[in-house]
């Protein structure tokens, strides 16, 4: 059955907007083809939002996170270290879902979560970490940059783990009948409302 059959043509209750989100997150992980396989994560960078697309590697809601893989030497690390609010957002136009979660992201580089994520990953995964000279460094032809010889182990050096722990997910529902908004948040006990759409 698609995602899309699994999930309610309209929405009565609150829970079953954070049961949808849920669904819809949990089979992007493995699903390369769903929209939230790839959503957006925002840091900021002194007082700058930055945005950037990144593949979702993890669910885990009991967790309360959203587990990504990265280069160590991307800005985005350095955004986080100094500043670890962040928001996951994503939409996906056939479901009309929009998700949005904000939260704190952690760092980690060579500890047990990203040994285990490294070993995880696949040889192909693997291979990005390789590339020479780090993300955004200001280059003069990008062809020098292809990753040709390497040693697939040897980019472990420049992986990193960002784990989100989201503190809170807004599900938006648009259906010309009548948009759902529902707000989930986990700030002290559990909340939840409907919102305005
Ligand atoms: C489909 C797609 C998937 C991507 N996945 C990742 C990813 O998983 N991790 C990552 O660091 N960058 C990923 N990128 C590249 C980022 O969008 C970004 O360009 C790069 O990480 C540099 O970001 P930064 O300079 O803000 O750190 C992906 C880009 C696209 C288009």
């Amino acid at each position: 059955m698609d995602l899309k059959e699994k999930l309610p043509d309209s929405y009565s209750h609150i829970d079953e907007t954070l049961d949808s989100a849920k669904l819809i997150l949990s089979e992007a992980v493995s699903n390369t083809q769903t929209l939230f396989h790839t959503p957006v994560v925002s840091t900021m960078n002194e007082n700058k939002i930055v945005s950037r697309v990144m593949v979702l590697r993890e669910f885990n809601f009991d967790k309360k996170i959203l587990r990504f893989h990265t280069d160590n030497r991307a800005a985005k690390i350095d955004n986080l270290t100094k500043n670890p609010s962040s928001t996951v957002i994503g939409y996906d136009a056939d479901l009309k879902i929009q998700i949005k979660m904000q939260g704190q992201a952690k760092v980690h580089i060579d500890d047990e979560v990203a040994k285990i994520a490294w070993n995880e990953s696949t040889p192909r995964s693997k291979k990005c970490y390789s590339v020479k000279g780090g993300s955004s460094k200001k280059i003069e032809n990008p062809g020098d940059y292809d990753i040709t010889n390497f040693e697939v182990e040897d980019g472990y050096q420049n992986f990193a783990v960002i784990i989100f722990n989201f503190l809170s997910l807004e599900f938006l529902y648009l259906k010309s009948s009548g948009h759902r908004r529902a707000l989930h948040d986990w700030y002290d006990d559990y909340s939840s409302t409907w919102l305005v759409p």
